[in-house]
């Protein structure tokens, strides 16, 4: 009997996980009036100001602790600020409030409004700076991937675990200059490359579907907030990852040993970027492989939001048709 009645602490986080959804839908309408309007900051403005108001309805005691920059940099959600009512548990937040500000702006596939949420100690808490990401679905051994083995030596390790040819082996790479080894890697042992302009978050996601997708590694330099979210959402999926945060400069290294890192070259596991009962919440702004983007009707705005939930492995889509438009004007 006592195993079949929920848990007073359990329904506020099995609430709390539906409320998300609402934060990252309000979100996803405020920047997708914006889409193809060519202004980026407007855009990240807007769901950066719906997703703070949203958060600041909930009733947590949160703290964002990885995100858009810090304090000196607001009105961004920036690391350190006090989300919520202060009222509930209290809450680790790693925020990006418009991932893929390229991609709105111009109207192309893939932008989402995305937000992690963990108990208090379980996101890793870093400046906005670069990570060293690489990830693999699930069903592979252990340290069949590593960030320390060179590209060439992950794509071979994962095609003699994966029983194929390293030519049957595909790849996906943020396009940047600085991925140039990468590419090179991959062209080397034969294996395909599936470019990305922007979004590694939904990225990373992709190695978890690889019978879906086509993808199996990802790999690459990309932000360290966007390597958090999508190790929590990896962690519902299944998979490996790791990141290192790349801090080059003096000046990152004093603001990251001021968050706790005391070892700046440490390399995180999927389980240390993101730890405990994580959730991940994702609205599709324009349209792309992930998620739907938001449709504006005459009567209706519809969105398209997927929640992951780490301590039960769930995944829920929740499709919404919003008719109480005067509450998206807001925005
Ligand atoms: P933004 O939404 O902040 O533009 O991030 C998009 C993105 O492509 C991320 O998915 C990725 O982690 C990061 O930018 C890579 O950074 P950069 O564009 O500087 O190479």
């Amino acid at each position: 009997m006592t195993d079949l009645v929920i848990k007073q602490k359990d329904i506020i986080e099995r609430i709390l996980t539906l409320e998300l959804v609402r934060v990252t839908e309000r979100a996803a309408v405020a920047a997708a009036r914006l889409r193809g309007r060519g202004d980026e900051k407007a855009a990240d403005q807007a769901a950066v100001d719906a997703m703070r108001r949203e958060l600041n309805r909930l009733p947590i005691d949160g703290t964002v602790v990885i995100g858009e920059g810090e304090r000196d940099e607001a009105p961004m959600l920036f690391i350190g600020e006090k989300v919520g009512t202060a009222t509930g548990p209290k809450v680790d937040i790693a925020v990006d409030p418009l991932e893929g500000t390229t991609l709105c702006a111009k109207d192309l596939p893939g932008s989402i409004a995305v937000m992690a949420m963990a108990p208090a100690g379980s996101l890793l808490n870093a400046p906005d700076v670069y990570m060293d990401k690489i990830a693999i679905g699930p069903g592979y051994a252990r340290g069949t991937i590593d960030l320390d083995m060179s590209a060439e030596e992950n794509l071979l390790s994962l095609a003699k675990a994966k029983g194929v040819k390293p030519s049957e082996i595909t790849a996906l790479i943020l396009e940047r200059p600085r991925h140039q080894n990468l590419v090179d890697a991959c062209r080397k042992v034969g294996a395909g490359i599936r470019f990305i302009t922007d979004g590694d978050i939904a990225g990373v996601i992709f190695t978890a579907q690889s019978e879906t997708t086509g993808v199996d590694i990802y790999f690459g330099t990309g932000g360290a907030p966007e390597g958090v979210i999508a190790a929590g959402a990896l962690r519902c999926v299944g998979g490996q990852m790791q990141g290192r945060l790349i801090l080059d400069t003096e000046e990152k290294r004093e603001r990251s040993l001021k968050m706790g890192i005391k070892d700046p070259k440490k390399k995180y596991d999927m389980t240390e970027l993101a730890s405990g009962d994580v959730i991940v919440c994702a609205t599709g702004v324009t349209t792309g492989p992930l998620l739907q983007g938001v449709k504006f009707g005459r009567e209706i705005i519809e969105t398209e939001t997927v929640i992951y939930r780490s301590v039960t492995g769930t995944v829920r889509r929740i499709m919404a048709e919003h008719r109480q438009m005067e509450k998206f004007r807001l925005d």
